[in-house]
């Protein structure tokens, strides 16, 4: 009879975690390590389905604050107690990650080899609250089993119920609209003290949440001006004057503030205006209703909307 039939890879775990003298899950995952550079000083980080908290522990000790969640009593009792013998800070929750209140924003959130123990809507529930709670600019680290007929994981995993919620880059095109770093495919013999070697198909992704996103799109700016038109339109012409000579533009762009700006030539103490009025290749800036400057385009009109 082979091991896990003796005793699941949950159990195997669990085992680990209780021996204060092993690390069940070695070092950090290099993927982590990689990143860690990019962080912030005292970045904050969220370690889900953490186990004894190697990647937890290892960010923790560059200075990150962590907050690590794992359903495992023994395995957060183990990093507590390293936290506290090393000064650490690391928050640690006996906790379902599923159900877990994410209320704060992190720099980092990860989770490795945890993810395919949800079923398919709870990780992609889970995975957009993560996204939401991301600062622009951090990353998502995840360590996935696929679902692979051609190399299946081995028993051991089935038996500490595996859901098989992941298809093959599913996870790469859940994060799209996230700057992708890497996206590993491979299929991995794996060991741990304790265990018989045993086979995982694995995606490995670390994407990271776009600075700042925006929608462009391209405007439809109608009939270009003449040209003996667009000569005769002046510095200081009013939108009425402006109206006469044109007639009406094919699209207005407009933005306006409050409180005292500079523009059009003065302080402007009221609401400032201003609006954008597209003929074609020809666009004519008016501030509080003045005409304060002309252009002929030789690309196409775009607006940009802050996401
Ligand atoms: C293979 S271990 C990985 C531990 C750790 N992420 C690491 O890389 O060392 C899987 C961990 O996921 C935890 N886990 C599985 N499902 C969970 C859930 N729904 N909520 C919280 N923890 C979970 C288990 O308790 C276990 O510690």
């Amino acid at each position: 009879m082979s091991w896990y039939k003796k005793e699941t890879f949950g159990a195997f775990w669990e085992k680990g975690y209780r021996d204060s003298s092993l690390s069940s899950m070695g070092g950090p995952s290099f993927e982590v390590a990689e990143i860690a550079p990019a962080l912030p000083r005292g970045a904050k980080v969220l370690d889900l389905g953490c186990g004894e908290g190697r990647n937890s522990f290892f960010l923790a000790q560059r200075g990150c604050e962590v907050t690590s969640v794992d359903r495992s009593e023994a395995g957060i009792l183990k990093l507590a107690s390293l936290s506290d013998r090393f000064n650490l800070n690391i928050q640690t929750h006996v906790a379902d990650i599923a159900s877990f209140k994410i209320d704060s924003s992190y720099d980092l959130v990860m989770a490795h080899g945890v993810l395919y123990y949800l079923e398919n809507h709870i990780w992609r529930d889970l995975l957009n609250k993560v996204k939401e709670a991301t600062r622009p600019g951090g990353f998502n680290i995840f360590t996935v089993f696929i679902y692979n007929e051609e190399i299946p994981c081995g028993e051991e995993i089935a038996s500490a119920h595996y859901l098989g919620s992941f298809s093959p880059n599913e996870l790469k095109r859940f994060y799209s609209d996230w700057i992708n770093h890497r996206f590993d495919q491979y299929v991995k013999w794996d060991s741990h003290p304790g265990m018989s070697i045993h086979v995982h198909p694995i995606e490995k992704l670390v994407a990271q949440k776009p600075l700042q996103t925006f929608s462009r799109n391209e405007i439809k700016v109608g009939n270009d001006l003449p040209r003996s038109i667009f000569d005769r339109i002046n510095m200081g012409m009013k939108e009425y004057d402006l109206v006469q000579l044109t007639g009406n533009p094919g699209w207005v762009e407009e933005i306006s503030f409050s409180g005292p700006q500079m523009g059009a030539n003065k302080i402007i103490d009221e609401s400032y205006q201003m609006s954008l009025w597209y003929f074609g290749k020809s666009m004519i800036y008016l501030v509080n209703g003045e005409v304060t400057g002309k252009s002929l385009l030789s690309m196409p009109a775009v607006h940009l909307k802050v996401q």
